[in-house]
């Protein structure tokens, strides 16, 4: 059986000023329809006898999102709710302990995170289906995506040795978010990046967790022995959760064991890490300009403008980004979008 989980707990500060500590980035849409946290149920594999019903993991602040936004696309997860911020191994332990007391010992557990794109459902289900094949024989697989450019805000993986299912192979190394020249030479030896989505059988993880992270997972699994149900919300043991330590999959375990596998992302990929992300997902005009909102430009080009609330009006603008929400506006040269997130932490400074 496979049980999928969505890991929803995030506060994504790259997109600001849409994305808040308040309404991060899964649950808003950015010019589609459903929201990045729909999106990520829609394609699960279809809920059956092989395929449980989601699992939700996000925090308390996000429950009312995580709710209605699932009851508007028709599906009804369980909702695990955390008390504060505790980063992915935590929430990757506690899914496995719920997941193993709720559907039994031999449960593969299917990680997601609720904040990426990826356009094609079908291909990405039918990677799913062939990385579970390999989980089951014993490992934690990852989904390799080739990279396009040394990027530091991602995991790299060394493939290893071929194993039996197409694509797939042992990792030979794993190194979340390298420095720059590192990313440069693992660009050029043809390492993947690691895009962020797991499928491993849970009781592998639990002694993964256990053997590199006792604390983590001791703690861990006290917060959901001790958890309570109200409104069919699942609410960890608050004291047991917050003496979790903070710390990511990526560094907890996937750096450090030896039961990691790649299987090839032949799935088209983007985290939306930035808003030139956006952009590159959006349908420019004849001129190269992307307009959301209520936008007015005169003799530009290249231009991408994203507004949820002012009139954004812009002549002879090219290669700029700017954003406004109702409160807050961004202007910038599109190629320094990667800089928000040092924007946002000199704004939560001056506080
Ligand atoms: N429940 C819960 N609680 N979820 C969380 C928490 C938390 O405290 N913190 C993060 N998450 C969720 C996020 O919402 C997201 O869906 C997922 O876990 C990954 O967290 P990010 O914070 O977005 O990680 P990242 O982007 O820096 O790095 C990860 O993704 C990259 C690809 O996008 C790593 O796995 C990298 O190796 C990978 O390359
Ligand atoms: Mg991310």
């Amino acid at each position: 059986k496979i049980v999928p989980v969505i890991l929803a707990g995030g506060s994504g500060t790259r997109l600001w000023p849409i994305s808040r500590d308040s309404l991060p980035k899964q649950f808003l849409g950015l010019g589609s329809d459903h929201t990045f946290y729909q999106e990520t149920l829609l394609r699960l594999p279809k809920a059956g006898p092989s395929v449980t019903a989601p699992i939700v993991v996000t925090s308390e602040d996000f429950r009312f999102f995580a709710r209605r936004q699932a009851t508007e696309i028709g599906i009804e997860p369980t909702i695990i709710l955390e008390p504060a911020r505790r980063d992915s191994a935590a929430a990757m332990v506690i899914a496995s302990r719920f997941a193993v007391e709720r559907y039994g010992e031999d449960v593969l557990v299917l990680a997601l995170a609720a904040d990426h794109l990826v356009p094609d459902a079908d291909l990405f289900r039918e990677a799913c289906l062939a990385a579970a094949t390999v989980a089951e024989e014993g490992y934690i697989v990852t989904f390799g995506i080739t990279p396009t450019e040394p990027r530091t805000s991602y995991g790299y993986i060394k493939p290893g040795k071929p194993l039996g299912t197409p694509g797939a192979f042992a990792v030979a190394s794993f190194v979340e978010k390298p420095d720059r020249a590192t990313a440069e030479t693992y660009v050029a030896e043809g390492y993947l990046w690691n895009s962020g989505n797991f499928i491993f059988p849970a009781t592998l993880m639990l002694s993964e967790a256990e053997k590199f992270e006792p604390e983590i997972s001791a703690a861990a699994i006290g917060a959901i022995a001790g958890a309570t149900e109200d409104i069919g919300f699942i609410r960890l043991n608050k004291s047991a959760f917050l003496s979790i330590p903070a710390k990511s999959i990526d560094y907890a375990v996937l750096e450090r064991t030896d039961r990691a596998a790649v299987i090839e992302g032949r799935f088209a990929w983007s985290d939306i890490g930035s808003w030139d992300a956006v952009r590159e997902m959006s349908t420019a005009d004849a001129n190269g300009n992307v307009t959301h909102g209520p936008v007015s430009l005169l003799d530009s080009t290249n231009a991408f403008i994203h507004s949820e609330g002012p009139l954004v009006t812009g002549i002879g603008l090219d290669g700029f980004t700017v954003v406004a929400s109702e409160d807050a506006i961004l202007v910038m040269p599109s190629s320094r979008s990667q800089d928000v997130k040092h924007l946002v932490a000199g704004l939560k400074a001056e506080k």
